[in-house]
């Protein structure tokens, strides 16, 4: 009997997805003669049992497209909109699972993904995931796909910006996305040359980020580029944001701990703009004219670099080698130029930050990178 085997794509879309759905596909198919089905948007079309064929001529000509031909979404099945009410529709995956006769499933997702899996590992289903996130940010992984496009975009993008800010002997702030973790910024300010790299990971005082663009004007320098990750935070909020969640882990009732995440989603809502307020505060503090340049979603479009078409592809047939052996509950991570299973628990709920020593950081700051430290 052929295994039966279903995919989905959960959490924002990335360049290099339709390549791990062919690397999964062919393998699966061609190699291990197992049937394949594509579930749409994501955990919501698994509750719904929304499905999509996934035959030879699906899989064809999809290795260089962006995007997702699953579609995807950020639903989560324990607490899913259905109706204008939140509901947990575990048992309707579950239902969806056996409806469908399959012996296991695939998420290919970001940190969401990752735990939304370990749910359905729990509820008793054979679940697999595959890493991709632009942020970078999957706990256990070496690389997840996706970065490197994104990377390259945001890279170019710097480039790009250092000719206009020369023209014009302006400071230009660019925002790169990256969620909480500054592996973007940091990767793309350094390869693009951004003399001022601001992360989450390093909280920034204000003052040493305008003294650092002062000391280029005074030597002469006509323009300066600053690269900040969307989630990069000033020593002030990073104090303000780590005090509610002190108070949050000691939280004596559940109205207590309802009430700190209110005012936690309250400052992130109010952090969005950060990247504008920052613009502003460097133009008074230099005297120097100042644009913002946020990136935004133009870092997750479009088709994927080699390097990401080689790593799904590769994600994508060792996930369907492992599924032949039976290997389930894992996420196949990357390590080294091989892959290896890593138990859900372990992935789920973590987040991969910069650590403070890492090498491209001391590499930045040796080349003259400030971090507003
Ligand atoms: O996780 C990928 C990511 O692009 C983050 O960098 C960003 O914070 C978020 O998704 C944006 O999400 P959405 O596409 O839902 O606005």
């Amino acid at each position: 009997m052929p295994k039966h085997i279903g995919i989905l794509t959960s959490g924002g879309d990335c360049p290099g997805l339709n390549a791990a759905i062919r690397g999964i596909g062919k393998a699966a198919r061609e190699i291990f003669h197992m049937d394949l089905v594509g579930f749409c948007d994501g955990f919501r079309g698994l509750v719904h049992d929304r499905t999509m064929a996934l035959e030879s001529e699906m899989l064809s000509g999809i290795l260089t497209n962006g995007g997702t031909i699953l579609g995807t979404s950020r639903d989560k099945p324990h607490e899913m909109e259905i109706g204008g009410e939140i509901r947990d529709m575990t048992g309707a995956v579950v239902e969806t699972y056996q409806r469908n006769q399959l012996d296991a499933l695939i998420c290919i997702g970001g940190g969401g993904t990752q735990k939304n899996a370990l749910r359905l590992k729990e509820a008793g289903l054979s679940v697999v995931t595959l890493p991709k996130t632009i942020d970078n940010d999957i706990a256990r992984t070496d690389v997840s796909f996706g970065f490197d496009t994104a990377l390259g975009i945001a890279t170019e993008a710097i480039d790009r910006l250092h000719s206009t800010a020369t023209s014009h002997k302006r400071i230009i702030v660019v925002e790169t996305m990256g969620h909480r973790a500054g592996w973007l910024a940091l990767g793309a300010g350094t390869a693009g040359g951004a003399d001022v790299v601001l992360i989450p990971e390093i909280p920034y005082q204000l003052e040493r980020v305008a003294e650092a663009i002062r000391d280029r004007a005074r030597a002469g320098k006509r323009f300066s580029i600053v690269a900040v990750a969307e989630g990069a935070m000033s020593v002030d909020d990073a104090r303000e944001v780590n005090e509610i969640l002190a108070k949050k882990l000691a939280a004596k009732s559940r109205w207590e701990e309802r009430k700190l995440s209110e005012q936690l989603d309250q400052f992130h809502e109010r952090h969005l703009e950060h990247t504008v307020r920052l613009t502003q505060q460097l133009e008074k503090m230099t005297g120097q004219e100042t644009r913002l340049t946020i990136l935004g979603h133009l870092q997750r479009g479009g088709t994927p670099s080699a390097y990401d078409r080689m790593l799904a592809t590769r994600l994508g047939t060792s996930c369907a080698e492992l599924l032949n052996q039976g290997v389930s509950g894992v996420m196949i991570a990357v390590r080294g130029d091989g892959v290896e299973p890593v138990p859900l628990e372990e992935v789920a709920g973590k987040k991969k930050l910069v650590p403070p020593g890492h090498p491209w950081i001391q590499s930045a700051r040796l080349v003259g990178t400030c971090f507003g430290d």
